[in-house]
């Protein structure tokens, strides 16, 4: 299921960016905050905390695509253990660096083959880049077991 849905939303993006040359934003459409005006605050000042902030952007924009079953062997953000053995915690997020995190300076480049970032759904907002950057500065603490696990299908 998590297969063809993948293949489902590659083609779609496949499809737009074949079709219509100006109409990118089609399947992108202008990303809205997945948080509430007080949560993107208090994170904005305070702890940025995984489960609280980071774990439901991810979840709604992220990790549909990003996990092992949608992505063999790519980036996953499904859970902790997989996020380190995938180089998504240590490699494309160095905790402490959002500078050299490749999580968020490739954003674009990454999905620019499938012309689109992300290829389908709605792209970050800056108030949510600059949350994901300030949790990777605050050391980009990532829990073990349930609390640090997404769920990967919408
Ligand atoms: C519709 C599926 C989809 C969504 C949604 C998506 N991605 Fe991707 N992403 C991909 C695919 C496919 C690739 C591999 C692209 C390539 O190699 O050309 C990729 C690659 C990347 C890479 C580069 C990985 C590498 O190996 O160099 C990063 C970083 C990334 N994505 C981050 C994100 C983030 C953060 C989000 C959420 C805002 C996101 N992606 C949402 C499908 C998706």
């Amino acid at each position: 299921m998590q297969i063809m849905r993948t293949l489902l939303l590659l083609t779609a993006a496949a499809l737009t960016a074949c079709t219509s040359s100006e109409s990118e934003s089609e399947t992108r459409p202008t990303g809205r905050n997945v948080l509430d005006a007080a949560a993107i605050k208090s994170a904005a000042s305070g702890q940025v905390s995984f489960t609280d902030h980071v774990k439901p952007i991810l979840e709604a924009k992220c990790a549909m695509c990003h996990n092992q079953t949608g992505l063999p062997g790519r980036l996953s953000f499904a859970n902790q253990k997989e996020a380190v053995k995938t180089g998504t915690l240590g490699v494309f997020i160095v905790p402490g660096h959002p500078e050299k995190s490749r999580f968020l300076t490739h954003l674009k480049s990454a999905h620019s083959s499938i012309k689109a970032m992300p290829p389908v759904g709605e792209t970050l907002t800056s108030e949510e880049i600059s949350l994901l950057s300030r949790w990777i500065s605050q050391g980009a603490a990532w829990p073990a077991a349930k609390a640090g696990t997404l769920i990967t299908e919408g």
